[in-house]
């Protein structure tokens, strides 16, 4: 997969080359995706979004039309930008990739990023990402961009950053630990809080986990969990996973009633016992 950023602030994510690489130090340089990087799976390429601009100071900014507080990113400069970012992997792929690069750009009046987008991320070949920052990036980039690839504006949950460099990090981080290999055990993102892409606890948050030493602070790790017992642990990590989402969000269970296939007997049973019954009244909203 290729990832490219077009940034103002391309040390955010770590030493950049000349070729728009990165270096071994920060967010895509570390832990297992910047293993991947160093094995070739992922081609991080950043790139600082002032190289496209023409004037002395490197403008990349200018006040709103219409009025109002703040500075809005130039359309001129990250067209530029995205024509010769695009061009650039298009002239390096090979073999020449089946499908377009989608374009993803982080803003709060996007639409929620998820651990499924996350999932269909992880299929493309190649993504590229535009940070915005001031009062975010002149509107017609986007609607210009969506003649000639897929683009999504995302947001990663409803309060405003200064800027999309950490949307980016978060994003890139969700969508490369599902790409094949980057994680050691594949079983590990299917297990997931939201299910990853459909193991057991699909749709849920992940319950309690636990490791050694057994007694820790005069606290106990359940039985269960030391029975050996594989269906009676699988259950209890149900159990578990369908309280904790039950209180924390009501939301996902709503959602996993409402699919045909979502909740069992034993599921109901523990959400009635934990106070969220789940009949047709709950389902309403
Ligand atoms: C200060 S914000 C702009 C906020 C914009 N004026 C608004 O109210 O929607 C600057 C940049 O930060 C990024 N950003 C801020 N909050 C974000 C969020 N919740 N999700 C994704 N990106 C975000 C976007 O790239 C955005 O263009």
């Amino acid at each position: 997969m290729r990832i490219d950023i077009v940034t103002i602030f391309p040390d955010y994510f770590g030493p950049v080359g000349a070729d728009g690489r990165v270096g071994d130090a920060g967010p895509l340089g570390v832990s297992l995706i910047g293993k991947a990087g160093v094995r070739g799976d992922i081609d991080f390429r950043v790139h600082d979004l002032r190289a496209w601009a023409t004037d002395v100071h490197h403008t990349v900014d200018d006040t709103p039309f219409g009025g109002g507080p703040g500075m809005v990113m130039k359309p001129d400069v990250w067209g530029d930008a995205l024509d010769s970012v695009l061009a650039a992997a298009q002239a390096t792929a090979a073999p020449a990739p089946a499908a377009p690069a989608r374009l993803v750009v982080p803003t709060p009046s996007g639409a929620p990023f998820t651990q499924e987008l996350a999932a269909s991320y992880a299929a493309e070949s190649h993504l590229v990402f535009a940070c915005g920052r001031y009062e975010g990036i002149d509107s017609r980039v986007v609607a210009e961009a969506r003649t000639r690839l897929p683009v999504d504006e995302v947001s990663i949950g409803d309060y405003v950053l200064a800027g999309g460099e950490a949307a980016v990090a978060v994003i890139v981080e969700a969508v490369c630990r599902l790409l094949p290999g980057v994680l050691g055990n594949e079983q590990s993102h299917s297990d997931d809080s939201f299910g990853g892409t459909g193991g057991a606890m699909s749709g849920l948050l992940e319950g309690p986990v636990y490791t050694r030493p057994r007694t820790w602070r005069g606290l106990e790790v359940p039985d269960v969990l030391l029975s050996g017992h594989h269906k009676a642990i699988a259950r209890w990590q149900r159990d578990e996973a369908l309280r904790r989402t039950a209180a924390a969000r009501p939301d996902l269970i709503r959602r996993l009633a409402t699919r045909g296939d979502g909740l069992d007997k034993r599921d109901r049973e523990v959400l009635a016992e934990a106070g969220f019954p789940v009949d047709a009244e709950n389902m309403a909203h």
